[in-house]
């Protein structure tokens, strides 16, 4: 028996973050009758546009944060590079889901590191690296590697590839000397991620894991794998997932990204603590969404099911299609994505298309893989991906 209280439809709930995670994130608390207050510094926030409440300030201000928790039954967040210690403090007065404390380790990299093997899932050779001496002390099988500052990166962003000890320096230097960690470089042969949701019972949902395909540093399409022909491999990363959310004790939905080498091996990479980009496919082709995960987990309501009922691709929309190959301002075709059924056109609302701006998202389903597959490279062909096979 759960003891749990169940916050109504009806009541507000609060997000911390106002980006597209957000955005998406009302929608279903608005389907399922919640009202939500948004708390983000950007006046033109995605999220902030259709919350019922934008509390338009820094996720430091204490104002802001007592009228969020006074407001609210229950809080959550969007994004890794909330301050932590904000969380903490709503958890004083609300229910806070993920914690403070969770989101803490996961903003950081190398606590992130330390705990991931802990909690019994290998990750990529790396060293914590707080100085030039830290780095001069490596060890050699560290390179070639990857120097990633411990804070505040994403998308590729705050990562250097460095071929020795010489570059690594340098890198280290460019970077401010700020903590980082230096990873071993490692042969990809697929790039995997799980979205699993964590009740505040302990009972969890898990999603089929997506094969995740970037460019430059960026997701860029992300399909997710049969339900009927998962591989040990995709069972393993399940697992994983479900065993680093409760190490964490965490409350809430996360996403763990995953690297396959080619001998078969699992190495997790990162932990993301909140609904994925990877994981949009969940809106059309699942039976619960990441996002309805959300709320429910934090409304203490029954999870729903990750149960999915057809095949998907997901394609990011970055601002570049917004240029043409002179860099002359064009629109992407809606019109023929559109005509295509089974596909699902996401935008953010962003006002302005910047190259490598995370603009929306198109999803396709298909009953089958072999049709998912001919969708998928009519998307393509649309979206000017001409690297898409
Ligand atoms: N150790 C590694 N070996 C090979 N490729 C890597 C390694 N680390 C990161 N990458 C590549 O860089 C991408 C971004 O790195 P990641 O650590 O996930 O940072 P971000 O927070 O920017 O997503 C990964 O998805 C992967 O393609
Ligand atoms: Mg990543």
């Amino acid at each position: 028996m759960s003891t749990v209280n169940v916050v109504l439809p009806g009541q507000w709930l609060g997000m911390v973050g106002g980006g597209q995670l957000a955005r998406m994130f009302c929608y279903e608390a608005h389907r399922l009758g919640y009202q939500v207050a948004v708390l983000d510094p950007d006046p033109t926030s995605p999220a902030g546009a259709v919350a019922d409440k934008h509390i338009c300030a820094s996720y430091e201000d204490a104002a802001a944060l007592t009228e969020l928790a006074g407001l609210c039954e229950a809080i959550t967040t969007e994004f890794e590079n909330v301050p932590a210690q904000s969380l903490i403090q709503l958890a004083e007065r609300c229910r806070v889901t993920p914690s403070g404390e969770a989101v803490a380790i996961v903003q950081d990299r190398i606590r992130e590191k330390e705990f991931i093997t802990k909690a019994g899932v290998p990750v990529a050779p790396y060293c914590a690296v707080h100085s030039t001496e830290d780095l001069l002390q490596a060890d050699e099988a560290l390179f070639p590697g990857i120097l990633k500052a411990a804070r505040f990166g994403y998308d590729g962003k705050g990562q250097a590839r460095v071929q020795s000890k010489q570059e690594a320096v340098e890198a280290f230097a460019q970077f401010g000397e700020v903590p980082c960690v230096l990873e071993a470089l490692q042969p990809l042969e697929d790039e995997i991620s799980v979205v699993v949701a964590r009740a505040l019972d302990g009972a969890t949902a898990i999603y089929t894991p997506s094969h995740n395909q970037h460019r430059d540093g960026i997701l860029a399409v992300s399909t997710a794998a049969n339900p009927c022909r998962l591989t040990p491999v995709h069972e393993q990363a399940q697992a994983a997932a479900v065993a680093i959310a409760e190490s964490l004790n965490y409350y809430g939905v996360l996403c763990v990204e995953f690297f396959i080498l080619a001998d078969g091996t699992l190495l997790a990479n990162e932990i993301a603590p909140r609904p994925h980009n990877s994981g949009h496919f969940t809106i059309e082709a699942c039976l619960s969404s990441q996002f309805e995960q959300q709320v429910r987990v934090m409304a203490g309501l029954p999870l729903g099911s990750s149960q999915e009922l057809q095949s998907s691709t997901m394609f990011n929309v970055l601002g570049d299609l917004w240029f043409d190959q002179q860099d002359q301002p064009v629109e992407p075709d809606w019109a023929a994505l559109l005509a295509i059924p089974g596909v699902y056109v996401h935008l953010y609302g962003k006002k302005e298309a910047r190259k490598g701006r995370k603009m929306g998202h198109v999803t396709l389903l298909a009953p089958n893989g072999k049709q998912l597959q001919a969708k998928a490279l009519q998307v393509a062909n649309i979206l000017g991906f001409d690297w898409y096979e």
